[in-house]
This record gives C-alpha cells, sequence and structure tokens, in this order.
C-alpha cells in the first residue's frame, strides 16, 4: 500500500477487497455483535480516502449461496463502516449490477462505496476459472488498481481474491503484510518454548494444522468441543459430549505420535443440556455423567493450561475452551486466554472465535502479541499451504 501511496492515488479508482465477515448478534438481527474486521481495515480506507482516491470497497459475509440473499446483505456494515471512518459510506445495492456502476461512476476522489456482498454472484466462488474469470473482469473494470486487504480471506481460490489480481496492478494492504509477516514468525522461526492451544468444535477441520505443528511445538493443548474426541481416543466415555467418533482412530494415533505433548482436560464443566440455564457440574475428565455434555474445560484444567503457557516464549491460540458465548461456560475460555496475555514472549490469536472471545469477554486486545483477523486463514497458513490471495499478490 506504501508503494501505491507512493506513486499518487488522487482521483483513482481503487478496488480494496476487505474481509467485513463480521458476527451479527443472534438475539437482535442486524446489529453486529464483533466489528473487529472492519476497524482492522481502518488504516488502509483512511490512507487511501484522505490521499484523494475512489476507494470501492467489496467483501463477502457469510455463506449465501451465489444469489441475493437479505439475511447476509452488508447494508448494516455500511453504516458501521461510516461511523468507525467519521465520513459516510455509499452502499450499492448490487455488487455489479446498475446500482454498483452508478455510484462508483458517481464517486469524488475521497469518497468511499461499499459493495454488496460479493457471494451473491456465482461468479465469486465458482470452481470454473471461466465463470470466476467472467465476475473478476466486471470487478476489476470498476477500477485502475486492486488492494487485497483481506487477510481472512486469502486462503480463497475466489474471484476477488485470486482472479481480479492477474487482472490489475495489485497491491497488498497493511494488514495482510502485517499479518503474513506475524505468522511467518511463527512458523519459520518460534522462539522456544513453543506452545500451540487449540479448541473450538471439530478435530476434523484443526487435523492438518495438527499434523503440521505437532513436529515443532513442546505442547499442544487442547479444548473446547474437539477435546472430547481426544478423550474417547484415550479411552473415556463422554457423555452426550459433542463427538467424531470417525475421528477417534485417528485422535488415537496423534496421542500415541506425540508422545506426551498433547496435552487434554483433565475436568470439564458438563451440563444437562446446551443452555445458560441447565444444571451444570464440574466433573473429572474421565468421568463425564451418560446424560450429560462437556461445555467447557474445568478450573483444574485452567491451571494445568495456565502453567504450560506461562513458561513458554511463543504461543499461537485458536478455537475457544467452551461455549464462551453463555456466561457459565465462558471460564475456561477466559482463563487460558488471560494466561497468554501475561506470558514472557510473543503471544498469536488465530482469529476467527477465538479473536471474538477476545473482544467479547473484555480481555485487553493490547495484552496479546497479535490478534488475526483471519481464522481459517492463519491455520492453512501454519499448515505450509500456498494461500491463493497471497500467491496472487506475489504474481
Ligand atoms: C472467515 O470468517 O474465516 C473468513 O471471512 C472467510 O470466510 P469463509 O470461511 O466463509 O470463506
Amino acid at each position: 500500500l506504501d508503494d501505491l501511496l507512493g506513486e499518487g492515488v488522487s482521483g483513482r479508482r481503487v478496488l480494496v477487497r476487505a474481509d467485513l465477515n463480521v458476527p451479527f448478534d443472534k438475539t437482535n438481527p442486524g446489529t453486529i455483535s464483533d466489528d473487529g474486521r472492519a476497524r482492522a481495515v481502518l488504516p488502509t480506507l483512511v490512507a487511501l480516502r484522505d490521499a484523494g482516491a475512489k476507494v470501492i470497497v467489496c467483501s463477502h459475509l457469510g455463506r449465501p449461496k451465489g444469489a441475493p440473499d437479505p439475511r447476509y446483505t452488508l447494508a448494516p456494515v455500511a453504516t458501521r463502516l461510516g461511523e468507525l471512518l467519521g465520513s459516510p459510506v455509499a452502499f450499492a445495492a448490487d455488487t455489479v449490477g446498475p446500482d454498483a456502476q452508478a455510484k462508483a461512476g458517481a464517486l469524488d476522489g475521497g469518497q468511499v462505496l461499499l459493495l454488496e456482498n460479493l457471494r451473491f454472484n456465482e461468479g465469486e466462488t465458482s470452481k470454473d476459472d471461466a465463470t470466476r474469470g467472467a465476475f473478476a473482469d466486471q470487478l476489476a473494470a470498476f477500477a485502475d488498481v486492486y488492494v487485497d486487504d483481506a487477510f481472512g480471506a486469502v486462503h480463497r481460490k475466489h474471484a476477488s481474491v485470486y482472479d481480479v489480481p492477474a487482472r490489475l496492478p495489485h497491491y497488498a494492504g497493511g494488514l495482510v503484510l502485517t499479518e503474513v509477516e506475524v505468522l511467518r514468525r511463527v512458523s519459520q522461526a518460534p522462539d522456544q518454548p513453543y506452545v500451540v492451544v487449540l479448541g473450538g468444535s471439530k478435530v476434523s477441520d484443526k487435523l492438518a494444522v495438527i499434523q503440521a505443528l505437532l513436529p515443532k511445538v513442546d505442547k499442544l493443548l487442547v479444548g473446547g468441543g474437539m477435546c472430547f474426541t481426544f478423550l474417547k481416543a484415550r479411552g473415556h466415555e463422554v457423555g452426550k459430549s459433542l463427538l467424531e467418533e470417525e475421528m477417534v482412530a485417528t485422535c488415537r494415533d496423534l496421542l500415541a505420535q506425540a508422545q506426551g505433548r498433547i496435552v487434554l482436560p483433565v475436568d470439564v464443566v458438563a451440563a444437562t443440556e446446551f443452555s445458560a440455564e441447565a444444571d451444570a457440574v464440574t466433573v473429572p475428565a474421565d468421568q463425564i455423567p451418560a446424560d450429560r455434555l462437556g461445555l467447557d474445560i474445568g478450573p483444574e484444567s485452567v491451571a494445568l493450561f495456565a502453567d504450560a503457557v506461562g513458561s513458554a516464549r511463543t504461543v499461537f491460540w485458536n478455537g475457544p475452551m467452551g461455549v464462551f458465548e453463555l456466561a457459565p461456560f465462558a471460564a475456561g475460555t477466559r482463563g487460558v486466554a488471560e494466561a497468554i496475555t501475561k506470558i514472557d514472549g510473543f503471544s498469536v490469536v488465530g482469529g476467527g472465535d477465538s479473536a471474538a472471545a477476545v473482544r467479547v469477554l473484555g480481555l485487553d486486545e493490547s495484552a496479546f502479541g497479535h490478534i488475526s483477523t483471519g481464522g481459517g486463514a492463519s491455520l492453512e497458513y501454519l499448515e505450509g499451504k500456498t494461500l491463493p490471495g497471497v500467491a496472487a499478490l506475489e504474481s
């Protein structure tokens, strides 16, 4: 972005791919529950706006199926972005249609327009190169240059991320640069001891990253819904807890391969049902009653995990330890997150739910080394995969 600003952007049309895929409050439709991703792209938008560019922002939101779907409109995000920028953000009711064309054509230097959800168009996510390419042509026609600051989407081979940069002079935004630099540091030369904390619901989503990280880490702490498949693999009954039966054998292999470096909870908070009002008790991890499901790690596990984290010089954390959105099951995530803030070293929070947890639980964001905006993207980076969006910027 600095290179582009150095060239001068006054009056030029700049297409910015942002990741404005923000979570919404489930009980209060239309209300953004965590605007962290919108805040993260502000420096790029402010720099371009203040340098007099005509700024056209595009993003996806959720996973609509290639056609307009009012549940996934970016309209509330345009409003929020305008509040954050302190200047109005125009909103186009379509992505590349007549409204977008009219509003993009009417932009003056220093003005910002947000296009409607990219994924309302089947060309955005299509596996067919020609379909994606045709949509990329339409997007590219809006602009003279392209800036990618959507780190959260760089692992997607989508038109706005992968195909547009092949059609326009392209630049990395500051957020993408910072994210890649931090993850490169963590994956190539982490200060030792290196401890990884993984949570979230599914082992299958994290299998590739576990396999990639296991040879590099001193300890891999596993909490969240995925820990129950590991507990089962260790021979414990898990009651009604989340279980991926087909992954139990894989977890058994991973535990054997890890030779003690995978650390599992020793106690869990188990409830009769998935509800904040349900009767909840703390039980040893090998004694989960048949009629209960584990919804958080227990206090002894928090102490165990905090101890492991406390001696680390590098910590990477992805995935909550429990259902932190429900108050009775937030202590595990809070306790482990607080321990991470206290380390004498560098910590990275790997996007998605864990980044949201930091903000929703009111933790001090500045106490972490880096909070990534990319969940899947940061995991795929650590897996060592080539990220299509990064590769497209480098070519
Ligand atoms: C994310 O939430 O990780 C990014 O916005 C990418 O979203 P996606 O997983 O729907 O592609």
